[in-house]
C-alpha cells in the first residue's frame, strides 16, 4: 500500500507544493468542514510546541475528526521503556493519523516506515519541519503574489533551525538568493550548503546584520537561538543576544519586505517591531491552520477536487 506520509520536504515536487497551497487557499476561504469526520487524528509531542501541536489538533477539530494524543512523554509508557517502535504500532491502532514532534532526528522516518498509518513529521530535533515549511511557503506565496525569485535573509541559529533547513529545500522549485546571516557558531551546516550547491540554489554567507545588510529582502525570516539543543551552555549565552531586530533598522527596507519568524521569539525580534506592517509572523502562525488542514487530508487521499466540491458543513 502507498506510503502518504509527511515526513521531509526533500520529496515533495513543485507540483506537489503547489498543489497543496492550493488546498490551503480553499481552506482558508472556509475552515469548517466534516472531511475528516469519523477520523481519529494522534498528536504525540516528545518534545515541547504551541503553534504546530495547537494548530494540528485545530485543523483536525474543523475537519471534523477527533483528537488523541499526550503533550509530555513522562506520562506515557515510553517513561517505562517502552520504544518508539511500540509506541507507533500501539497508536496506529486507535487513530488513522499520527502526528508526531521527536527530538530525535529521523524519528519521523522511522515511524513512516513502520506504522501502517500515515505519519506526520512536526519537528524531527534539528533534521526537518516540513508542515512549517508549507506554511512559511503560504505566507510568502501571500504575501509577495509568488514564490519565484526571491531574495530571502536567513537570520539567527542556522545551525540547529530545523525550519530554515527545510525552507531551503523547498525553495529549490523557485529560483530563491538566500542570505545565510548567522554567527560562526551557528552558520548553516555544510550539508545544507552542499544541498544549495547541487540544486543551483545562490547563497551568501555572512555575520552581519544591520540595516543596510537588509535593504534589498523581500523576505526576512529570523529565528530563535535555540538553547535546548546546546550542549555547552556558556557557548549559548555567548551568541543568545547576538542579533536583534529593531523598527528602525527597517526604515529604508523594500516596501514588500515580510518579516517572517517561525516563534517562539525570545529576543530576536524588538517588541516595537509588531507594529509594523512588515512585521506577518503572527499572521504566519494562524496560516499553520490552513496548511496543515491541506496536509492532513493529503495523506489521508483525500484531494484538492474533492475538497473544491465539499459545500457540507
Ligand atoms: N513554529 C513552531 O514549531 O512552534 P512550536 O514549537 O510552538 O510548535
Amino acid at each position: 500500500m502507498e506510503n502518504r506520509s509527511f515526513v521531509t520536504i526533500a520529496e515533495q515536487s513543485k507540483e506537489k507544493i503547489l498543489y497543496l497551497l492550493e488546498m490551503a487557499k480553499e481552506f482558508e476561504k472556509k475552515p469548517n468542514r466534516r472531511l475528516l469526520a469519523e477520523k481519529v487524528v494522534a498528536t504525540l509531542f516528545f518534545e515541547p510546541s504551541t503553534r504546530t501541536r495547537l494548530s494540528f489538533e485545530t485543523a483536525a477539530n474543523r475537519l471534523g475528526a477527533r483528537v488523541i494524543g499526550f503533550t509530555d512523554p513522562k506520562v506515557t509508557s515510553s517513561s517505562k521503556g517502552e520504544t518508539l517502535k511500540d509506541t507507533i504500532m500501539m497508536v496506529s491502532n486507535y487513530a488513522d493519523i499520527i502526528v508526531m514532534r521527536h527530538f530525535l532526528e529521523g524519528a519521523a522516518l522511522y515511524a513512516s516506515e513502520v506504522a501502517p498509518v500515515p505519519i506526520v513529521n512536526a519537528g524531527d530535533g534539528a533534521n526537518q519541519h516540513p508542515s512549517q515549511t508549507m506554511l512559511d511557503l503560504y505566507s510568502i506565496y501571500k504575501t509577495q503574489g509568488t514564490l519565484e525569485n526571491l531574495n530571502i535573509y536567513l537570520v539567527g541559529d542556522l545551525k540547529y533551525g530545523r525550519t530554515v533547513h527545510s525552507l531551503l529545500m523547498a525553495m529549490r522549485h523557485f529560483n530563491p538568493t538566500f542570505h545565510f546571516i548567522a554567527p560562526k557558531e551557528l552558520q548553516m551546516p555544510d550539508e545544507f550548503k552542499l544541498y544549495c550547491d547541487k540544486h543551483n540554489i545562490n547563497y551568501t554567507e555572512s555575520s552581519e546584520f544591520n540595516d543596510e545588510t537588509i535593504a534589498d529582502a523581500d523576505i526576512l525570516y529570523m529565528t530563535r537561538v535555540q538553547r535546548e539543543r546546546f550542549t555547552d551552555l556558556m557557548e549559548y549565552e555567548r551568541v543568545k543576544d547576538v542579533y536583534i531586530l529593531r523598527k528602525d533598522m527597517l526604515e529604508h527596507t523594500r516596501p514588500n519586505l515580510r518579516i517572517l519568524h517561525p516563534l517562539p521569539r525570545v529576543n530576536e525580534i524588538a517588541y516595537d517591531v509588531d507594529d509594523s506592517p512588515k512585521a506577518y509572523y503572527f499572521q504566519q502562525a494562524q496560516n499553520g491552520l490552513y496548511a496543515r488542514q491541506a496536509i492532513l487530508c493529503d495523506v489521508l487521499g483525500i484531494t484538492l477536487d474533492e475538497v473544491k466540491a465539499d459545500t457540507l458543513k
